[in-house]
């Protein structure tokens, strides 16, 4: 049985996302209801190196549930990567007194934190938070569905130009090695193409298919392409060879970028953010530790770190065909 848990440590890390500020508040808000003392550190691991924290409580977090970006800030640490670093985090947690960490971010933060926690025997839970939802062991990350939307609204706006200027349009969205986002707001947007890393189409069928749709009748088209897709990797070259290959159409290319991260969490993002914080609290208070909180057919449930770091969250490939037959 390990030290009971008095205070706790919460930051964010990493690429920011919308709901992060509701896991926040729902991480302080669960603390003051279980009578537990709580300390936000700022800008991730880089905050805990530089011991810059602050005492929270339930008021320290009002008004911002309907918040983007993050309260506490985010940043990805070089520090961090160092054992010099992370033992310098260590000395600030025991010095502030805090007695286990809760880790709101992706997959790099949960890295850190498992060495951490062999390295300096700190509890900690990780509550995943990051648009590209590539976690294992939830089928939503926080962020990942307003991300979604915001990417929809902009192809939405995106088509009326398209189609007023019979226009061919490739649209870059994020989520770094993984095409969630592009599969699913490709289906949501009704996108011609879809082109994510999971899945090599290939530059010859992306043609014959362009080709296809404008025999069929399209006179203006939306490809989504993912980041870390293989011929997509450079999107303004992909559009050069397909001007080339098809002169008949007119291509132009829009990168989402940085939008995607921003923006008011969606209800979705603002509850999942609340269910698996209040857990992540609770997981901490009863002893737990080294665990990821998650949500799989909207039970909220935990797997060891470990796992959540080794396992793959594979994409529904289903999905590609449904986007091939709507198409049509
Ligand atoms: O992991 C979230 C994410 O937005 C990815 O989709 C993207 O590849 C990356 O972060 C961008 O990182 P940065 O904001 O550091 O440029």
């Amino acid at each position: 049985m390990g030290k009971k848990v008095r205070r706790i440590g919460v930051m964010t890390s990493g690429g920011d996302s919308p709901g992060m500020n509701a896991a926040i508040r729902a991480v302080v808000r669960t603390c003051a209801y279980y009578h537990t003392e709580c300390v936000g550190y700022y800008r991730g691991y880089q905050g805990m190196i530089n011991g810059e924290s602050v005492n929270m409580n339930a008021r320290s977090v009002r008004n911002i549930i309907n918040q983007g970006g993050t309260i506490l800030q985010s940043a990805r640490s070089k520090g961090f990567l160092t054992e010099e670093g992370r033992a310098r985090a260590a000395e600030n947690l025991k010095r502030d007194g805090v007695d286990a960490m809760i880790l709101i971010g992706g997959d790099g933060t949960f890295r850190g934190g498992q060495v951490f926690s062999k390295e300096h025997g700190f509890p900690l839970i990780g509550v995943p938070g990051t648009i590209d939802n590539d976690i294992y062991g939830t089928n939503y990350a926080i962020g990942y569905d307003t991300a979604l939307n915001t990417v929809v609204e902009a192809i939405d706006k995106i088509r009326d130009t398209a189609s007023s200027h019979n226009r061919l349009f490739f649209v870059e969205v994020m989520g770094r090695d993984a095409g969630f986002i592009a599969l699913n707001s490709g289906i949501g947007a009704g996108a011609e193409e879809i082109l994510i890393p999971e899945e090599n189409l290939g530059l010859e069928r992306l043609l014959d298919s362009l080709e296809r749709s404008r025999r069929a009748g399209k006179t203006s088209s939306i490809v989504v392409v993912s980041e870390g897709d293989k011929i997509g990797k450079n999107v303004f070259e992909l559009a050069d060879y397909v001007k080339k290959n098809l002169p008949n159409y007119d291509a132009r290319v829009t990168v989402l970028g940085h939008i995607q991260r921003g923006g008011r969490p969606s209800c979705f993002d603002r509850v999942l953010a609340s269910r698996l914080s209040v857990k992540a609290v609770e997981l901490l208070l009863d002893g737990k530790k080294d665990l990821m909180v998650g949500m799989l057919n909207n039970e909220i449930v935990s797997c060891s770190l470990d796992q959540a770091l080794k396992g793959k969250h594979n994409i529904n490939k289903d999905l590609l065909r449904i986007s091939e037959i709507l198409s049509t």
